[in-house]
């Protein structure tokens, strides 16, 4: 398998995984909760990346992670674990996980070099809006989390095991 296949399949995994943390927070915190209208905000970027990882991933007939069921449900309950520990807690959510997809994209850019234009510009946006989600997460509170070192560190932590195992499987 080409890398660049390689990381479309990851990339689109991970895509997929932050638009279930998000359905598990929203799911617990409904439309009311200190939050949740930059979460939904968070949310309908992750949709569009979603979709355009789906688009490319089918335009090159790259196969998708056979992990897809597993992330399914490993997303929706870290969304809803932090969710239900409090606001600042899904917060601390985004703040890990976008430093961890801030690092993993960074990766791919300087692996890709200019050998693929066309996924190189879309990692470079995506990565863009990853660092405005962190950068939102912090600015509401993030750190204010209860065990927000524990917590980060535990997700950054999964996340890192995730991209390992989508490279894989
Ligand atoms: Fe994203
Ligand atoms: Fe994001």
């Amino acid at each position: 398998m080409a890398r660049s296949d390689t990381m479309l399949r990851v990339d689109q995994a991970g895509e997929f995984g932050a638009t279930r943390i998000y359905a598990g927070q929203l799911a617990v915190m409904g439309d009311r909760a200190p939050g949740a209208a930059e979460i939904r905000a968070m949310a309908a970027q992750e949709a569009d990346h979603r979709a355009r990882f789906d688009a490319l991933i089918a335009a090159r007939g790259v196969r998708p992670t056979a992990l897809q069921p597993v992330w399914s449900a490993a997303g929706f309950a870290l969304g809803a674990a932090t969710a239900l520990i409090g606001p600042e807690a899904a917060m601390a959510c985004t703040a890990a996980i976008e430093t961890e997809i801030d690092r993993h994209y960074s990766e791919q850019l300087e692996q890709l070099g200019d050998s693929d234009p066309e996924l190189s510009a879309i990692i470079e946006e995506f990565r863009g809006d990853e660092r405005e989600h962190k950068a939102a997460a912090l600015a509401a509170g993030a750190e204010r989390a209860p065990a927000y070192h524990l917590l980060t560190g535990a997700i950054r932590l999964g996340c890192r095991v995730a991209i390992g195992l989508s490279k894989r499987i």
